[in-house]
Order: C-alpha cells, then structure tokens, then sequence
C-alpha cells in the first residue's frame, strides 16, 4: 500500500520530501541515498542544502547513487546528471565526491559498466532510501514505457515525449543524447524504502496511472506498488487525478 501524501504547493512537497529525507538521515548518518535529477528535485536539493547550512543535517558520511545518467555527455558538461547532482546538491553540501556514483555512462564499454554500477550498490549493502521522479509517460529514471519490470541497470533508448520535456537542459547547439544508463526497476525496488515526489498538474495522469492503475509495463512507475515501503509526496495538482 502506497503511503500517499498531499500537500497544497510544490513548494511544500519539496519541504516534506525534503523533511522525510534528513529523518531517515538522522536515524542513519551512513545512509545510502538514491537521487534522481529532474526539476521536480530542484526544490528539494534546495531544502536540503538550506538544511546543511543551518547545521540541521549532516551528509559527510551519506553515500548517493544517481538513478540514471546520459550516455556520451562528459561529467564537464553541465547537463550531465553528475554535473546536475554536483551544482544542486553536492557542492553546497561539501561531500567527498568519491562518495557520489553516477553510471559511467562514458565508458568504452557501456554493458560493463551498467554491470558495475549494480556491483557497486551491491557493494555498499543497497540503497537504503530512493528518491524517484515520474515522467509524464510514466517513466522512472530513464525505463521507459514498455520498461521490464523486472529489468536491473542497462542501456536504454529514451522516447521522443522524454527528449522533448529534458530539451530545456541542453545548452542550444548542443544534441541531447538519444540514449542513458539508468538503474533497472528491479534495482529500485531493491531498495528498502523509495520516496516518489511528484508535482505539477502535467504529472496527474503519470501519478494516477502509477498509484491506482494495474500493475503495467506501459507505466514503469506501477512497479512501485509492489514495494511495501513507497511514500508518495504530491502536490494537490499532481494528487488531482486520485
Ligand atoms: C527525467 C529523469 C527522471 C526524472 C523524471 C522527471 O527524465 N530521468 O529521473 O525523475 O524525468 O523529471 P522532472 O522532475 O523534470 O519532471
């Protein structure tokens, strides 16, 4: 059952998401944290660094695992989701980037390193606490529709819907990538506990489909309601559809 959760504005869900997370943090100062990019973040990195800076949460020892990664795009390039998470997140927080993993979706050998990525969440003892997004095809990180639900970190083809709503990432005359390294489904709900956030009236279709639809390759994020520990934390216009 998905512990849903309103809230009237955006800017109040990112204070709870961002609330829910310095708890799990406080109760865990190693906690391994997934993180996901997108705008919807934006608010909640934002809390969070308000956080740091007025000494009510402590990151030096939390561990982040990014949930996807552009293919091709180098670390340097601030439409990166490393250079995204570092500029958000990291950087005003002052963690060890040695503690921050993103797929490395530059590598010669792509299949390689979707392999060691899942070795290496593997290797910290999983992830205690996944932030997730939705798209508006109902995506979560990069598994888009059809997605195999039972599917770990791989290579995927990202959609035209999803190409044109990260369009505005991109700096113009540089090509958005036409492929990403995201975590499989079956390696988020590995994790032990997952925080969707969701606002917006453009995800109240996503949102709906997710929480209260069959269980559906067609809509990635169903997947979670086979998880026994999701809080979903809306905002009223992405809740209008439940
Ligand atoms: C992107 C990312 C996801 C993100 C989602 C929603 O494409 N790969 O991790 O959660 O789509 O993004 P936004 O918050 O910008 O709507």
């Amino acid at each position: 059952m998905i512990d849903i959760r309103r809230f009237p504005d955006a800017q109040n869900a990112a204070a709870a998401a961002a609330d829910f997370i310095i708890a799990r943090l406080h109760a865990k100062p190693d906690l391994v944290l997934g993180v996901a990019t997108g705008a919807t973040m934006v608010p909640v990195y934002r809390q969070l660094v308000a956080a740091h800076r007025a000494g009510r949460a402590n990151f030096a020892r939390m561990r982040c695992f990014s949930v996807d990664e552009y293919v091709g795009l180098p670390p340097a390039n601030k439409a990166s989701f490393r250079a995204t998470m570092a500029a958000h997140f990291y950087d005003p927080i002052g963690i060890d980037p040695a503690r921050c993993f993103v797929p490395d979706a530059m590598a010669a050998d792509l299949l390689a390193a979707t392999h060691n990525y899942e070795a290496a969440i593997v290797a910290v003892g999983g992830i205690d606490l996944l932030m997730l997004g939705i798209g508006t095809n109902g995506h979560i990180g990069f598994n888009e529709p059809p997605a195999d639900l039972a599917g770990r970190t791989c290579l995927v083809d990202l959609t035209a819907e999803t190409l044109a709503a990260n369009a505005h990432q991109f700096d113009a005359g540089i090509l958005p990538p036409k492929r990403a390294i995201t975590m499989g489904v079956a390696t988020m709900l590995d994790a032990r506990e997952i925080l969707l956030v969701a606002t917006g009236a453009g995800k109240r279709e996503a949102i709906a489909r997710a929480l209260l639809g069959p269980l559906d390759p067609a809509c990635p994020a169903s997947a979670l309601q086979s998880h026994p520990h999701v809080v979903a934390i809306l905002d009223a216009a992405a809740a209008s559809g439940l």
